[in-house]
């Protein structure tokens, strides 16, 4: 991808391509690491507004993923214990972590307001998705 655009718009841009082309992603954002704080940081999204800005390590799905270092598929978010809910109409979570030279920086994060909608082909596109993000970043 070679564009003049800033990087935030070009990454709002993927998240509405995502979520109007794929009728399952209802909410498309990303999360990156803030700044050597062990925390994750809302990046561009679509969707809902959420209240979760900011999601420590650990904590959620996101959180989760930010440190397993691995795609987390949640067909049934009412069946999770460490989840964070942004709203009540979400079913379904994929978290797909996002590598620049080898380390996790971040993450698409897609909610969806269907149950058990992912497929390994979303995790497969989804992994395409993210190879491309982190060669603009
Ligand atoms: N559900 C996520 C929080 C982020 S929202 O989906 C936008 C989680 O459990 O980490």
């Amino acid at each position: 991808i070679s564009s003049e655009k800033p990087v935030n718009e070009r990454l709002k841009n993927i998240c509405e391509l995502l979520e109007a082309h794929i009728p399952h992603y209802n909410w498309v954002g990303f999360y990156f690491k803030n700044g050597d704080k062990n925390e994750l940081k809302l990046g561009p999204y679509v969707g809902e507004p959420t209240d979760h800005i900011i999601i420590p390590f650990g904590k959620g799905i996101c959180g989760q993923v930010a440190v397993s270092n691995k795609n987390f598929v949640v067909p049934d978010v009412s069946a999770q214990d460490n989840y964070i809910a942004c709203s009540i109409t979400v079913k379904a979570e994929i978290v797909i972590p996002i590598f620049v030279n080898g380390e996790n920086i971040g993450q698409i994060d897609i909610d969806s307001n269907t149950p058990d909608p992912f497929s390994e082909e979303d995790e497969r596109f989804l992994e395409f998705v993210c190879e491309k993000v982190a060669s603009i970043l």
